[in-house]
């Protein structure tokens, strides 16, 4: 286990994804702390609150989908926030995500609920997507953490699961968003219980932007209060021009790529950072999906 004297012997600066891929989302004891921050209306940091989720909701039923019901793949879905509403709107939808807790949560709702939901507990970079569907969705930033390999990876099998005619939704952060990120700085702060860690911890966290990839790595170090071990956790985010996703989309089987300001289609002046993306499954016919 790292101590004290591995986390001052770190490297000065992280090279982009080698201190860790993500934080731990998938661990049992993270996410269902995590769960807490997904469903707070105190903040927006892991799930936006209720009234921005109804806004976004209503945008794509609306917009993007015209109001014609249809079969939906949320990748990274969360406690099921988005799929939740777009059920009780006429959709049937499917989630895939690998936090534990979330996944519970959003079962538990559809079951309760009688939504037409399924939810699956597993790593998007290898979970089996289905076919068939009107929309694939990938929210929340999360897309710019993935290595480009991967993020390409899963890029073509979300335009394989869709039908003929069927669309993507990316919600990426803006290329300045993420150089923010990388400038974000240092901090550290003592906690008795935390995200992080249910026992008394310090949480050290820091960032960097390197030019030369487009890539900002923030790592966090957990210090024991007790037994002063030191856990590592690291994320890198890739930062993407406008021209290089538009290419990226066409490159993996997508066309009609469209940008927009945010998940409602207008500027968000509380979120600048996102911005969503539309892009339809290349050489389709209109989509008829039949939802059953
Ligand atoms: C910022 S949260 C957004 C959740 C949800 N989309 C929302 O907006 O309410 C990112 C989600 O992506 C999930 N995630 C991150 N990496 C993942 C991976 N490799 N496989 C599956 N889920 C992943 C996390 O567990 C988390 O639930």
């Amino acid at each position: 286990m790292p101590t004290l004297i591995d986390f001052i012997n770190r490297p000065v600066v992280p090279q982009p994804w080698s201190e860790g891929d993500n934080i731990p989302w998938n661990e049992p004891g993270f996410s269902e702390r995590m769960l807490r921050e997904h469903l707070t209306q105190d903040h927006d940091a892991a799930s936006r609150r209720t009234a921005k989720i109804e806004l976004h909701v209503a945008w794509i039923h609306g917009a993007v989908l015209a109001g014609q019901p249809t079969r939906i793949l949320d990748l990274g879905c969360g406690p099921g926030l988005y799929t939740s509403r777009l059920a009780r709107l006429g959709h049937v939808c499917a989630g895939i995500d690998f936090s534990p807790a979330s996944i519970g949560y959003a079962v538990a709702q559809a079951a309760r609920d009688g939504l037409p939901c399924v939810y699956v507990c597993d790593d998007i970079r290898a979970a089996v997507f289905g076919s068939g569907y009107g929309l694939v969705m990938f929210i929340y930033g999360e897309f710019n953490v993935f290595k480009p390999a991967d993020a390409r990876a899963i890029l073509i099998r979300a335009a394989e699961a869709l039908a003929p005619g069927g669309v993507l939704l990316l919600e990426t952060s803006i290329f300045d968003g993420v150089r923010a990120i990388g400038k974000a700085g240092t901090l550290w702060y003592t906690s008795l219980v935390g995200l992080f860690s249910p026992e008394p911890h310090v949480t050290f966290s820091e960032s960097f932007w390197d030019e030369a990839t487009s890539t900002a790595t923030t790592r966090h170090f957990v210090i024991d209060g007790v037994t002063a071990e030191v856990t590592r956790y690291a994320a890198t985010y890739q930062a993407y021009s406008n021209d290089a996703l538009a290419g990226l989309l066409r490159g993996c089987g997508f066309d009609q790529v469209h940008f927009y300001p945010s998940l409602h289609g207008a500027p968000d002046a509380s979120q600048p950072d996102f911005m969503a993306i539309t892009a339809h499954k290349a050489g389709g016919r209109p989509a008829t999906v039949t939802v059953m």
